[in-house]
């Protein structure tokens, strides 16, 4: 049996815990675990084994009184061997078993004394051939091929061996074997079966040509343009605009997805004449209490975020109604949303989310000019213009990528010794900026922060000297000349104090020579809230050349996780 962990884990054990090294089986268990209790080390790492050596599990998820629980068995002798909350899941199982000798009521009762979310999978000495598991506030799918069971929290585990995949749902218990998986329900009480759903297929996972999944999905950027301007239905967005009409608006969403809510603040303000609620999921419900007359749009690419999730629920709980808009088919908020949309964007496999940030955008715009025909905010010619702008941006920013990816590269390895920099930006650039600069320190573990122009002088300038350097976001002069005018006034006070200032903007490229700006990128413009589209992407670009000259760990940057599935 593969329960490999290389550590000391015998030492406080009443018996071996190799016991299950020298069992010949053909089950497997493994955990890639985002560090939550302990340091990174052997003994914290997963599989985690039983003080008395007979069963071992994985576990996704936070268990919130494990140290009550952890004290309770150790007054009763049990030893532990790591600082982490999920190795008492397993032994309690072990106590239970001891007791009734059945693998399932020792589950069911060790269950019922979690707190928190728990989704693991177990195997145990006392039975070969099952992999026993349960799904608790957390996701895991699975498919039988071949005579042979592979279970797994991520669809794209699963994509070498299949085009759809079975998920069970929350309070689902399992015990699989290599040619069936039995699943009970405990909130159903019954022996259930649950929905088959598509995944991606393992070819969209390769990386083909490029080097890392970064650069390769920021160049899926105009597909995915395409595919959302094909697939995302006209009906769809009318049904949610109506809904929206009646009720009041809030938008959240995490890290980079809660960046795209706060772009929304300003779309849904300008082209719908509609106020939004915006806050970051980890805080909503500190500030918000939601009704029946709320909408909610939450947005992740993952879908799967705990703290979005969190919000998600408490929303529904109080009867508002939900548009989920994630990239990942089938994902759990997708299934608790009553108007579940699809990004459709392809998997996106790095940890930095970058095409999936651009789609989000164009579906929160398109929601925006949908409503704003509804409540006679547009005209339908504008609304038409709007529309026919979706399509054009496809071809603008596959040329941005490919005619300014090594201009932006250029100024990276200019700029890679220096280790701070601002990100900044007035209106919808506001949001780009913070968003750029979250992309720019989580992948080039430099300093940024992303503010508001216009708050510089609020504090923030007293930064500036030579080793600190801004990239600025441009409105358009003729679109919006006092917004333009205004952060230009911010740049020339960075620069009074020493202060480099590198831009990217839609207006003529002689902008760097009037303005002493150590370098321009120029956008062509579609509209300006599409604009943000081009941005992002350039602040995307900017990211990945600096990490890549840098030579960071791309797509896995250091203490970071694809989808933050605890609180
Ligand atoms: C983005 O680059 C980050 N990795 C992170 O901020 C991410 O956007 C956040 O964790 C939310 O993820 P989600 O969109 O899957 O909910």
């Amino acid at each position: 049996m593969s329960i490999k962990k290389i550590g000391s884990i015998t030492e406080c054990c009443q018996n071996d815990c190799n016991i299950f090294e020298s069992i010949d089986t053909n089950i497997s268990i493994g955990h890639t675990r985002w560090a939550t209790h302990g340091r990174v080390t052997v003994n914290n790492s997963h599989p985690h084994i039983s003080s008395d050596g007979c069963f071992a599990l994985v576990h996704n998820g936070i268990i919130e009184n494990y140290n009550l629980l952890k004290e309770e068995l150790e007054h009763e002798s049990i030893c532990f061997a790591s600082e982490t909350d999920s190795e008492v899941i397993v032994n309690l199982i072990a106590k239970y078993y001891s007791e009734c000798n059945d693998i399932n009521a020792a589950i069911i009762r060790t269950n019922e004394r979690l707190i928190g979310s728990f989704t693991y999978l177990l195997v145990t000495i006392y039975d070969l051939k099952h992999i026993y598991g349960c799904c608790y506030k957390g996701t895991l799918g699975y498919q039988i091929v071949e005579g042979m069971t592979v279970i797994a929290s991520d669809q794209i585990a699963i994509a070498p061996y299949s085009d759809d995949a079975i998920f069970f749902e929350d309070g689902d218990i399992f015990k699989a074997s290599n040619t069936e998986v039995e699943c009970f329900s405990t909130r159903e009480n019954k022996e259930v079966t649950r929905e088959t759903i598509k995944i991606p297929k393992a070819s969209l996972c390769e990386k083909n040509e490029y080097s890392n999944y970064m650069i390769k999905e920021i160049n899926e950027t105009p597909r995915a343009i395409n595919v959302c301007n094909k697939n995302i239905d006209k009906k769809v967005l009318m049904e949610i605009a109506e809904d929206i009409h009646e009720k009041k608006l809030c938008i959240v969403g995490a890290g980079s997805s809660f960046f795209v809510a706060q772009l929304g603040q300003y779309i849904f303000s300008s082209l719908a004449n509609k106020d939004s609620k915006v806050h970051s999921a980890d805080e909503f419900l500190n500030i918000y209490k939601p009704t029946q007359l709320n909408h909610l749009i939450a947005l992740s690419q993952s879908g799967e975020t705990f703290d979005t999730l969190d919000v998600l629920k408490k929303f529904s709980e109080k009867g508002a109604k939900i548009t989920s808009i994630n990239n990942v088919n089938g994902s759990a908020s997708q299934r608790l949303s009553q108007f579940p949309i699809l990004q459709d964007c392809g998997p996106e496999l790095s940890v930095l989310s970058t095409k999936s940030v651009s789609i989000q955008v164009i579906i929160i715009y398109k929601i925006a000019i949908t409503l704003g025909l509804i409540n006679g905010s547009l005209k339908q010619e504008e609304y038409n213009k709007y529309m026919e702008d979706s399509i054009i941006l496809e071809s603008v920013v596959s040329e941005f990528i490919q005619n300014k990816s090594e201009e932006i590269r250029k100024i990276a390895e200019r700029q890679k010794e220096i280790k701070n920099c601002f990100f900044i930006g007035n209106g919808l650039n506001y949001p780009v900026a913070m968003e750029s600069s979250l992309k720019f320190k989580e992948v080039t573990y430099y300093h940024s922060e992303g503010i508001s122009s216009g708050s510089l002088k609020h504090g923030s300038l007293s930064l500036i000297d030579r080793s600190f350097y801004t990239i600025a976001f441009l409105p358009n002069k003729d679109a919006e000349e006092k917004m333009f005018y205004h952060i230009m006034t911010n740049i020339s006070e960075i620069q009074a104090r020493g202060g480099d200032v590198i831009a990217f903007g839609s207006d003529d490229s002689k902008m760097a020579e009037f303005n002493n700006l150590s370098a321009y990128i120029k956008i062509m413009p579609v509209n300006k809230y599409l604009d943000s589209v081009l941005f992002l992407v350039a602040g995307q670009l900017y990211a990945y050349h600096t990490a890549a000259i840098l030579k960071r760990d791309i797509d896995k940057p250091r203490s970071l996780a694809k989808a933050i599935t605890v609180s």
